[in-house]
This record gives structure tokens, sequence and C-alpha cells, in this order.
């Protein structure tokens, strides 16, 4: 039997794994992608629904937002109330401009698997990989229900639950947190389209209403953690979902709830992301809470920087992507990844998921009232958040910070050889994450 073989085998046809297949694949680099969900599953979850500014730009550089322009919805303005007050947070105006783009994650993945197959890609949809492993040679090789097969390199792209995370053989795993509160999720078909984000600050706990497409919303309660999702018939979500967001006539009647869920709320970051020819991305390497829609967006800026850094690897087998002139007098390499490439990845992405997290958890903590609050306590905790609501809403530098991280400013790095990158887009410090 001849052995199979590829360049690169990337595991999970999620948002990481898809973007970093279409960005190698155009490349002309060879790549297998495997999916342990049929199409269908991948294409109908429903999740995520906020994109970054700087996430749209990169896939727009790629060709690959025809729909997502088309049918998404810019969103530069968020709401917070608390204690009544209802704060207007205009975060596209606070950062001069960086807004979101609204589309759901599931319609984002269906034009990324279209826009694939289209080019001449294939995914093995219903084929999980069992296991990875890594020969003497430290050539890594893929389990498969096909039978083995060889990579070059081994992208994780396969979630919390990595078996590409679980075979370095120190680990990948690294701290987290459990959250003492969960959120309980509802898909609800809405009489009219949510306009703008809004987070209750409420006594009784968070809730949140974000907007999807014109006729369904998405929406959060904050419940105890470890909540049985059995003791939350509808009639208790849409009398609390309507009291805790002060629904009133001005605002989208709830319908129909088409969905509801239990998110348990951790934040987790692994300790390495690399390890030989075995790599991490996304959700395999860190899990955000939703709390600032990071999960995806972060997943994808993964998938960028390491598609750029493994095509310099590939074309220029020294890891740095130079083919030995040096660096290009801006201080970056041809990869535009500071002289590191592939060698730096793990670097500067578990940075990125530092900062992510750190981002998710301000946020969490403006949107939470410390657990096991006595009632005489909690007024006082709801007004401090009350004047960092204002804070963040007001101009200066918190309200320009606030909304240049929220909205995701900066720009992913597109490979070197890339058209539109010709002249070179400089990743943002600050903001590059
Ligand atoms: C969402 O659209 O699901 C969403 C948006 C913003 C957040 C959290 C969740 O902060």
């Amino acid at each position: 039997m001849t052995r199979r073989t590829t360049t690169v085998a990337i595991v999970g046809a999620g948002p990481a794994g898809l973007v970093l297949a279409h960005v190698l694949h155009r490349a002309g680099i060879t790549v297998t992608v495997h999916e342990r969900l049929s199409r269908a599953a991948v294409e109908s979850a429903a999740r995520a629904g906020v994109l970054e500014h700087r996430v749209v730009e990169y896939l727009r550089a790629l060709g690959l937002t025809d729909r997502l322009t088309a049918e998404g919805e810019r969103h530069g303005r968020c709401e917070i109330t608390c204690l009544g007050e209802n704060v207007l947070v205009d975060y596209g105006a606070l950062s001069g401009g960086i807004r979101h783009w609204v589309y759901p994650q599931q319609l984002l993945l269906r034009d990324l698997i279209a826009a694939y197959l289209a080019d001449g890609g294939s995914i093995a949809f219903e084929r999980p990989v069992e296991s990875v492993t890594v020969g003497a040679d430290g050539r890594p090789e893929l389990n498969t229900a096909d039978g083995p097969l060889t990579a070059e390199y081994v992208i994780g792209c396969d979630g919390a639950h990595s078996v590409v995370a679980a075979a370095f053989p120190d680990g990948a795993d690294g701290p987290g947190r459990r959250y003492p509160y969960d959120w309980l999720t509802v898909l609800a078909r809405i009489s009219r389209p949510v306009e703008q984000i809004r987070y209750a600050v409420h006594a009784d706990g968070f809730a949140g209403m974000m907007p999807r497409t014109a006729d369904v919303g998405r929406f959060y309660l904050e419940v105890p953690a470890g909540e049985d999702p059995a003791g939350w018939g509808e009639r208790r979500i849409r009398a609390e979902l309507e009291r805790r967001l002060e629904l009133d006539g001005e605002d989208p009647a709830l319908g129909a709830l088409l969905e509801t869920g239990m998110l348990r709320m951790r934040g987790k970051v692994a300790r390495r992301m690399r390890a030989g020819r075995l790599l991490l991305a996304g959700d395999a390497a860190h899990t955000v809470t939703p709390s600032g829609a990071k999960g995806l967006n972060s997943a994808v800026a993964d998938a960028a920087d390491l598609a750029a850094a493994l095509i310099a690897e590939l074309r220029d087998g020294d890891g740095t992507g130079l083919d030995g002139t040096g660096l290009d007098g801006t201080g970056l390499d041809s990869t535009g990844l500071d002289g590191t490439g592939l060698d730096g990845y793990e670097r500067r992405r578990l940075d990125a998921a530092w900062q992510t997290q750190e981002f998710s958890e301000q946020l969490l903590d403006l949107l939470h009232l410390p657990a096991g609050l006595p009632p005489g306590q909690r007024e006082f905790a709801l007004r401090l958040r009350l004047e960092r609501i204002r804070r963040i809403a007001a101009p200066g530098p918190e309200g320009a910070a606030f909304a240049l991280a929220y909205a995701g400013a900066g720009e992913l790095r597109l490979p070197a050889m890339w058209p539109s990158a010709q002249g070179g887009a400089v990743a943002s410090g600050a903001t590059g994450r």
C-alpha cells in the first residue's frame, strides 16, 4: 500500500482551519482538511455573529466577503443599561471609524467552505482524526478512518478537545478559570432587527441582546454556574429577558424561541501552541468566554499569522522567510512577522491570547456583580459599574482604548506574496490582538 502524504494536515474545519486551508491552498501548498462533523452540521450550528474590523478586512483581501458585505451589517454602537440608565457607547466614533460586522458564524463557514471547494480544495467531512503520533524522523502521522497520513506539519484547529494538542509530548494544557456563573443562550425570532448590542447590568444578573439577522436575535442570561437548563422553561426565560433587558414597545418583541443552550463560562490558555511540527490555532489553544465576542476573531487571527509563517517556512525553509538578504529595512522579514516567522508563532499568539483573555475578563467584570453580594450592597456595586460604563462611553483615552480593542482595530498579516500585500501592511503592535 502506498503511503498517503500531505504537506500540511489541518484537523478541524471551523473558522481557523478553513481560513488557514484557503490561504495555504492558494499559495500552492498541498493541504488536507479533516473534519469530524458533517458539512450540514458545520454549516448550521448557531454561534458567534460579530466580526472584528481587522478580520473582515483580511477576509476581504482574500476575496471572501461578497456575501458578508452584501448581507451583513456594520455596527459601531452598543448600549449598556444599568440602574435604569441606558448608556450609548459609540465605539465607532471613539475609535475613529473602526466598526464590527454582524454576520452569523454559520453563514461565514458556509461561504468559506463553498469558496474553498470552488478553488479546487477538498474537505474530508465526517472523517475524524483518531490520534496523531510523531515518527522517529519528527514527521507527524495522522491516524484516520482512511488509514495513516504522513504530513510535514499538522495543525490542530479542532477545538477545546484537540487530538493534536493531546499529541504534544509534554501536553499543551495551560491555566484556566471557571467563572462562578454560566450564560443561558437563546436564539429567538424577533419582530424587528436588533439595532445594536445591548448589555444589561442588573441586580439579578447580566442579560444581553445581540443582533444576528433581520428576524433572529441572540440573547444571554446570567445564571449560577452549573445551573440545570431544565429549570429554565420558556416562560421563565422570556420573563427574565424582558425584565433584565427592560424591553419595551421600542424594542424588538420576542417571538418563538428557536434554540436554547447553556454556555459553561471558562477561560483557558494553552502553555504551548507548538511542539515541533505540531501546531495549534483557535479554540484548540485557547478558550475565551463569549464576552466581547473574541473567540472566532482570535481564531482567524491565529490562522492568518500561521498561514503567513508557514508559507514563508515552506518556501524558504529556514523559518524566517528570509532569502539570506536580511531584514528589509522595516524590521520585518518577508512575512512581516518581526524576523521570527514560524519560530515566533507560539510567542506572538500566546501573547495575543492573553490580551484577548484580559479584555474579555474586564468586560465580564463590568457586566456581572461579585458572587454572593448581600442585597444591600448590590446597589453600591451597580453604581460603581455605572461610573465605569460612563467612562468607557466618553471621549478620552479609556473610551478610545475600549473602542479599538472591542471593534478589533489593526490588521492581520497577509502572506508576503499576496497581491494586495504588496507594499505591505505593517501589523499594528498596540492593537494587534
Ligand atoms: C454575540 O453577538 O453573541 C455577542 C456580542 C458581543 C458580546 C458577547 C456576545 O460581548
